[in-house]
Parts: C-alpha cells; structure tokens; sequence
C-alpha cells in the first residue's frame, strides 16, 4: 500500500490551560510539566462527523483519488455522534462515496494504526484498491468535567490518510492488545435496562472516562519501545535508520521516556500534543497531516507510527515514503 494524501481537522474552539484554571482547581504549571499539554480545541459547533469530513475532504484532494474510485473507508473512533449508523457511514453519506464500503474500528487511542493494519490487509487481497483511513473523537463529551485529573488531558479532532494498493510503502507493522488490563483506562456504555431488568437504584446516567494514569503511564512506556523494536526487526529496518518516531501523542513524558528507552534523540518525536492535548484515534493521522504538509518528508524516508490506548491495545508500524 501507499499512502496518496493525508488531511487533518480542529474545532475552532481554542482552551488554554489558563481557561481552565479559570473554572475549575488547576494551572498552567501543573498540566504543562506533567503532560507537555497547552492548550486544546474543544468542538462547540463542530461533531466528530464534521471534522472527520474536513479532514477526509482534505486527503482525499491532496491524494487525486476520486470519490467514485474510493471503494474502502475504515473509521476508527470511541465517540462517533451515534452508536449507530457508523461514523464511516456518515462519512460516506457526506462526501458521496457510493461505490465504498464503510466500517468503524474501536480500537482507542490504537485505532487509526488498526484502520491502517486493515485497509492494508483488505488491499493485499486485492478485494478494495483505495481506502479512506481515519481516526476522528470528539472525547470532551466523554469527560467528567469536573474530574480535573482526565479532564484536563484530552482534546477533540480527526486526522485523515488516502491509501492505495499501488506501491509497497508499508514494510512491517504489529499489532497486539491485553484486554485483562482493561480497566486501567475505560468509558461504560449504558447498562442493560429493559422492560424486564429494571434493578432499583440503578443509575441510567452517562458514564464518563475513568483513568488510572500511573497504571496508563507504565503500559505505555514499556509496551510501545518492545513494539518498535519487534517491528523494526521484522522490517529489517536498524532504528538510526528511521528518519521519525509518530508517537500517539498522549503525554511529553511518555513520549521522553520512550525515546529514552530506546536511545533516539528526542529531535525523532514531532509533537501536536502541545497545541491538541490527547485526540485519541485522531492524533497518529493529525501529526503525519502535520509533517508531511510541512514538507517534512522526502522520498525513501523512513517512519515509523506507534498508537497505544484503551483496550488495552497498541500497534506499530514502519513506513518507507
Ligand atoms: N491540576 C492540578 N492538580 C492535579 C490535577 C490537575 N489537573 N490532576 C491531578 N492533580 C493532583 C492530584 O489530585 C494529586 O494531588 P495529591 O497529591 O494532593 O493527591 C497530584 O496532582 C498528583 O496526582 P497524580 O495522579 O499522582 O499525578 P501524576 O504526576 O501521576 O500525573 C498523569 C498524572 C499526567 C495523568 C500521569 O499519571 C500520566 O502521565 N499518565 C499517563 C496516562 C495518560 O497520559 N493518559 C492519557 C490518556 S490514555 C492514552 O491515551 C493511552
């Protein structure tokens, strides 16, 4: 596979960590050094389907592809608008992708290297030819705003990426998740309450995100340098041979201590956490829009991406441009 096009997209709302200090009991000092977050964008107007739409729209331009050639789109997301029709489907109702197939991948923060292990495998098969890969969230309906502990780390956005099964840009990638440590980092949906099950006390309000950051922190520093590691040896790729590390942009610290572990200087990490806290599904897909817009990437580059998250899951893959 390659990838032709790349596209990303912010609400317009920007919140700084000074905004937040304003209504509820943090600072600038503690989110910054604990987390390398400034500021975030809030979607007010905006849905997890617009913003998924203006990032599609944007690498789908960028890719040359036309909409009637697109015959995959795989949308991985925790906070689609509706449990159902699918995100992926509201996509292709959007931008009129009436020749695709359109499914959502739950897979959190993991999700957009899980669309691309898909599309990749569908495309190998030579089933579909061009997919439409993204992650999009809209996570600040999911918070607790008044648990300034998550609430204070997440963000909303989509990032986007054009994929064809003409080229060979994708030299290896793993996958792998741990759902027997699940409960470090979860969201209930709502419980079973029917006609027939109806327990006294039950409680039919949302539920919101519950995290143990120590227990995430941990998972995400061990578990991300084993999987670069497994998949730069099956690339067959030594790892000063590769040009960035796209990390999911969760926390500075993870991503220092990663860098750390693996003795690559930190100049390898671009960073969007700064400006976007923690997008999920959307940040992989947000940063490569980032570099590759800035013109970041030449041709026989190597990257890799590596997403980590809810699941537990986690999946890395090595890319030559
Ligand atoms: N502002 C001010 N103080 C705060 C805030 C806040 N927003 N949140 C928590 N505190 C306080 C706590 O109440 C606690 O106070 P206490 O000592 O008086 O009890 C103190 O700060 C320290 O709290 P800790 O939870 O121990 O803070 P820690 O230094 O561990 O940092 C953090 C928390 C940043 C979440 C850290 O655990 C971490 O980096 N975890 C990684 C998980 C992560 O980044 N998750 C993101 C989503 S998951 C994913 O994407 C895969």
């Amino acid at each position: 596979m390659k990838i032709l096009g790349t596209g990303s997209a912010l609400p317009k709302k920007v919140v700084s960590n000074d905004d937040l200090a304003q209504v509820m009991d943090t600072s600038d000092e503690w989110i910054r050094t604990r987390t390398g977050i400034e500021r975030r964008h809030i979607a007010v107007e905006e849905t997890t389907t617009s913003l998924a739409v203006e990032a599609c729209k944007k690498a789908l331009e960028q890719s040359k592809v036309s909409i009637d050639e697109l015959d995959l789109i795989v949308a991985a997301t925790v906070s689609s608008d509706y449990i159902y029709p699918t995100l992926s489907c509201e996509i292709q109702a959007a931008i009129g992708a009436k020749n695709a197939t359109a499914f959502d991948i739950s897979a959190g923060c993991s999700g957009f290297l899980f669309a691309l292990a898909t599309a990749d495998a569908y495309l190998r098969t030579g089933r579909y030819k061009n997919a439409l890969i993204l992650g999009a969230e809209t996570l600040s309906k999911m918070m607790d705003w008044s648990d300034r502990s998550t609430c204070v780390l997440f963000g909303d956005g989509a990032g986007a990426a054009v994929v064809s099964a003409e080229g060979n840009q994708l030299l290896g990638m793993v996958q792998g998740s741990d759902g027997a440590r699940g409960t470090v980092l979860k969201c209930k949906n709502r419980p079973v309450h029917n006609l027939y099950k109806q327990e006294a006390g039950q409680s039919l309000a949302y539920s919101y995100t519950e995290m143990d950051g120590s227990a995430v922190y941990k998972f995400a520093v061990r578990t991300v340098p084993n999987a670069i590691a497994n998949v730069l040896e099956q690339a067959k790729v030594p790892v000063a041979d590769v040009k960035y590390f796209l990390l999911h942009q969760a926390n500075l610290r993870i991503i220092e201590a990663v860098a750390k572990r693996m003795n690559q200087p930190l100049e390898k990490f671009p960073t969007i956490l700064e400006e976007c806290g923690n997008i999920s599904a959307a940040s992989v897909p947000s940063l490569l829009d980032q570099i590759h817009r800035e013109g970041k990437l030449s041709k026989g580059d190597k990257i890799v991406m590596a997403g980590f998250g809810a699941g537990l899951t986690w999946g890395a893959c090595v890319l030559e441009w």
